[in-house]
């Protein structure tokens, strides 16, 4: 459980990022995949993240301080089809620089849409993690929309290409931030990973 979250800082250069004095854990995945939201179900709180039903809010590298001990960052989302080229290339350089070079980031969660089956641009982000040897885990997010069969065959088929690129299974995590599914499960997790 979190007690206590508060915004530390928004930048759009890595470099600017808070001092890495402490864990830290992001969130990342799709434009409106829902990133925002879970930080909120998290954290227990409606807007500590802001949150759209547009995709494209969150636009910077957002800190936050959680319980005084840890770091929790809400990142834009990738993939949204309406930025120009400019724009996407600023937030890749930005992006990569950030999950590459982050000296205290211990894990980052990359959030997949339950609804949809499996998206070519979140494998492929998922392979560039992996071959930078960024630590993730996967989110499987929005749950409460669909029947649970439904999300349960995304979630299959979403692994069964994830084991054709990788050899294994990543950790994953079914939400909804609607009704905190899978809160306690993803919140033990990430407990384990700051405190280690
Ligand atoms: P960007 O910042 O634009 O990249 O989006 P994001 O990934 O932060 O998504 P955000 O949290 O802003 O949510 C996008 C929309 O999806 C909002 O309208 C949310 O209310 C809705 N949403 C997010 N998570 C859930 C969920 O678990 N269930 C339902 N039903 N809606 C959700
Ligand atoms: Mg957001």
């Amino acid at each position: 459980m979190i007690h206590k979250a508060e915004f530390v800082v928004s930048n759009t250069n890595p470099g600017n990022c808070p001092k890495p004095d402490r864990a830290e854990v992001a969130f990342i995945g799709r434009s409106n995949v829902g990133k925002s939201s879970l930080i909120n179900m998290l954290t227990n709180r409606k807007e500590l993240a802001k949150t759209s039903q547009k995709p494209g809010k969150t636009q910077l590298i957002n800190h936050f301080k959680i319980d005084d001990r840890w770091f929790l960052v809400d990142l834009p989302g990738y993939g949204f089809a309406k930025v120009n080229v400019k724009v996407k290339l600023g937030w890749e350089q930005m992006i990569s620089t950030y999950l590459t070079k982050r000296e205290n980031l211990c894990g980052v969660f990359v959030l997949i849409d339950s609804r949809l089956e499996p998206q070519k641009i979140d494998l492929e982000f998922l392979l560039w993690c992996g071959t930078e040897g960024v630590p993730t885990a996967i989110v499987f997010t929005k749950a409460d929309k669909q029947s649970k069969n439904k999300t349960q065959q995304n979630i299959q088929k979403f692994l069964k290409k994830m084991r054709e690129i990788f050899e294994e299974t990543p950790d994953y995590f079914v939400t909804s931030s609607e009704t905190g599914d899978g809160k306690d499960e993803l919140l033990d997790f990430i407990m384990g990973l700051v405190n280690e």
